[in-house]
């Protein structure tokens, strides 16, 4: 055979490379258009159409300047971060490289940035000679948030352009700030109160033909008398309030730098401090946390693009705690709801609740006058079902009783929409049950949201066995629209997080009849970095909520230990805050925990009557055992198929229990732990005689894992 015929019976080379950075010639000005959907993240192949961009124009003798700009709405948010950790990421053109061929270039480049310029995509602009933005642009470097810091210049450029404190609170916070704000800085050479685009076409032609002197932040001496001082400020405000999170220094740090050195020298301590955080821990924790979180609103075997039901209208059943709170996230979202109470003079204590809410917070100013008048003039109170036929979406959240719940799906069954979804906030209720009252169980799905529930973040979306898919992935779309941060959850008592959370207070209980106190307990939690020890969060919660708990199970699991110290304590009315005597004691109208000497007796006259001799705990005993006895539970939740993943049991930790972000979630804590540790800690604690000789049983999963050697985020 010929090679010629061979070589056409070869199979074409597949063209993966899509074209995500587009070219072509206005005039004589070359554009360059950023167009890597969702949002023109600078991926390899991007960086590679500019490069070839703007060495196409840098040859095009009829070319005089160059565009850079982006298409849609976005200018870029920077790395694309389907490359993260993968061999394209570094792949030359690295941005450093490629800023430096546009520093370099001798034809006019200027940045149109019309819409969100974050990151990478600030630090190309940045290397532009000049850049045009639409006031309303947000422009900000978020590395701080995924525990790094800019690495392409970002650090020494900005503080160039804006000066040293500005520069400073946007790279330490990552922050976003509207170019308009900006307008008196050297980082923008117009601004523009619609499209960018013309002006920036207009500016690189005349630019061009003044042979006016390509600009280089690069070049720009930082002369601030003051940047010393605001740079030690920095440091001894920055150092405390970021705790755990190696980033926030180095910024001060690579800013300082940036004033001290040459911007060569500058350039060299960032990326030594980014090639140090990269690796750290915490920045993989945060990295992790921000991927969960994205991991979780996508439902295996759900296409992301899958049929949505439309939700206009949103009804919610009981005025209480929860409802009212419900209730609010919609309508602060501008969606009109109507509320359901069983008495008029329930309702109106709801409503009142409400306007109350939305007056603190435009006192705290959290929140205008106008957008709480707006939200409340979408509520409409009712007492009778008939007006809610028109709802989209009812959700249920009165008393916790089986019978209540089956008897207003019964009535809702009748009284709402062919195709309007229902959803019940239970916290331990079968949703199977709740749902088999009706004749449309594939409507009814689970919302668990938690308290109180217009400021929480996590919402437990729980799917019945009958939940169609529409369904789920409709309330999926709604908890973005009313900014919660969802987690699928099946079908069990507790669902994910309550679930898990049992087993923590068991340990942090069983730790108190060891010797303990709660004080000592909460401070090695608060210190490993949870928002709150066991002790003080029961005591915001109300110790009651637990109390009724145990009580269900002494009955239902008759053969699990528990600690009774936990009910003594209710015996005696000690509920927690709410009745100013709890775990701890609280002064009228203030949230201190304070020690109780009299806690103190009750925990050692349990002791006495137990026979338990005390003995002295460590605080890595203390932490161990309560964070360990998550990771089991977790296990054992992905083992049953009630979590699709572990990275979900970290966003459900993270977004709704204070779990500290950078050690990325109770999971991913245990993966950086390595499980063969985790387990091997597990087993000298089962060999403890005191507690529940199962409790450290590990989870199926967490032996396997063990076993093969592997994480559970893989
Ligand atoms: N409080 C929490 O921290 C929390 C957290 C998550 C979920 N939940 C769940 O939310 C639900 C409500 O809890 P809550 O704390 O808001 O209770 P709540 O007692 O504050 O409110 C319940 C409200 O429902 C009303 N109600 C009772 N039966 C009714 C009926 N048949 N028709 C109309 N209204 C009726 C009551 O009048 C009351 O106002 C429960 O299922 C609970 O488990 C509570």
């Amino acid at each position: 055979m010929r090679l010629a015929s061979l070589i056409e019976r070869r199979p074409r080379p597949h063209r993966s490379q899509a074209i995500t950075a587009r070219y072509h010639v206005d005039g004589s000005v070359a554009v360059i258009t950023l167009d890597n959907p969702p949002v023109n993240g600078l991926g390899r192949d991007t960086r590679v159409g500019v490069a070839e961009g703007v060495d196409k124009a840098l040859a095009d003798p009829q070319v005089l300047g160059i565009v850079i700009t982006g298409a849609g709405r976005m200018f870029s948010a920077g790395a694309d971060i389907r490359e993260f950790n993968t061999p394209k990421a570094k792949a030359e053109p690295r941005l450093q490289s490629l800023i430096g061929f546009i520093e370099a270039s001798d034809k006019p480049v200027v940045a149109a940035i019309g819409g969100g310029c974050m990151g990478g995509g600030l630090e190309l602009a940045m290397g532009c000679h000049f850049r045009i933005a639409a006031k309303s642009a947000p422009v900000a470097l978020p590395e701080v948030k995924l525990g790094i810091l800019p690495g392409a210049g970002g650090t020494q450029r900005l503080p160039r352009a804006v000066g040293v404190e500005t520069a400073l609170n946007m790279i330490v916070s990552g922050a976003s700030v509207r170019a308009g704000d900006l307008e008196s800085s050297a980082l923008f050479d117009g601004l523009t109160d619609g499209d960018p685009l013309p002006a920036a076409l207009a500016f690189a032609l005349e630019t061009a033909k003044e042979s006016r002197p390509r600009k280089r932040l690069r070049d720009v001496v930082i002369g601030d008398p003051n940047a010393e001082g605001f740079l030690q400020f920095a440091r001894n405000t920055v150092g405390p309030a970021s705790k755990g999170y190696p980033a926030p220094l180095k910024c001060v740090d690579a800013v300082a730098a940036a004033v001290a050195k040459p911007f060569e020298e500058g350039l060299r301590v960032e990326r030594a401090f980014f090639d140090d955080l990269v690796q750290t821990t915490e920045s993989r924790a945060l990295r992790h946390a921000f991927f969960a979180e994205r991991a979780a609103s996508r439902i295996p075997g759900i296409a992301e693009d899958a049929p949505t039901r439309t939700i206009e209208r949103v009804a919610v059943i009981g005025a209480g705690t929860m409802g009212g709170g419900i209730a609010m996230c919609f309508a602060s979202a501008g969606l009109p709801v109507t509320i359901l109470e069983a008495k008029q003079e329930l309702l109106d204590k709801g409503l009142a609740t409400i306007r109350r809410n939305y007056d603190a917070s435009v006192k705290r100013g959290k929140l205008q006058t106008a957008a709480a008048e707006r939200a409340v003039a979408l509520l409409t109170p009712t007492l009778s079902y008939d007006a809610l036929a028109g709802s989209d979406l009812v959700i249920e959240a009165v008393f916790e009783d089986m019978g209540v719940k089956q008897d207003v799906f019964r009535t809702l069954d009748r009284a709402a929409k062919p195709g309007a979804i229902l959803a019940s906030n239970t916290s331990t209720l079968d949703l199977d049950r709740i749902a088999a009252t009706t004749r449309r169980p594939q409507d009814v799905i689970g919302m668990h949201f938690f308290s109180p529930a217009n400021v929480m973040k996590l919402l437990e979306v729980v799917r019945g066995a009958k939940t169609a898919d529409d369904v789920l992935a409709t309330v999926m779309r709604v908890s973005k629209t009313i900014g919660k941060t969802a987690v699928v959850s099946g079908v069990c008592d507790g669902f994910i997080g309550n679930r898990m959370i049992e087993q923590y207070l068991r340990q942090a209980l069983f730790l108190l009849e060891e010797g303990a106190s709660p004080p000592q307990v909460d401070r090695a939690l608060e210190r490993f970095g949870m928002a709150m020890g066991p002790f003080r969060m029961s005591d915001l919660a109300g110790n009651d909520i637990g109390w009724s708990i145990r009580k269900r199970r002494y009955v239902e699991k008759p053969a699990v230990v528990y600690s009774h110290i936990a009910d003594r304590l209710c015996e005696l009315g000690r509920f927690g805050q709410k009745t100013g005597l709890g775990w701890y004691r609280y002064q009228a109208g203030r949230r201190d925990a304070l020690p109780d000497p009299a806690v103190d007796a009750l925990i050692a006259d349990y002791r006495k009557e137990r026979g338990f001799a005390p003995r002295k705990l460590g605080e890595d005993e203390i932490v161990e055992r309560c964070i360990y006895a998550l990771v089991n539970e977790g296990a054992q939740l992905l083992d049953e198929g009630v979590a699709l993943r572990a990275s979900d049991i970290d966003v459900v930790y993270l977004a709704g229990y204070g779990f500290p972000r950078y050690r990325g979630g109770p999971m991913f804590y245990a993966d950086t732990v390595g499980l063969y540790n985790v387990a091997r800690t597990m087993r000298r604690f089962a060999a403890n005689p005191h507690g529940d000789p199962g409790f450290w049983r590990p989870a199926p999963l967490l032996e396997k894992l063990v076993a093969e050697g592997k994480p559970f985020n893989g």
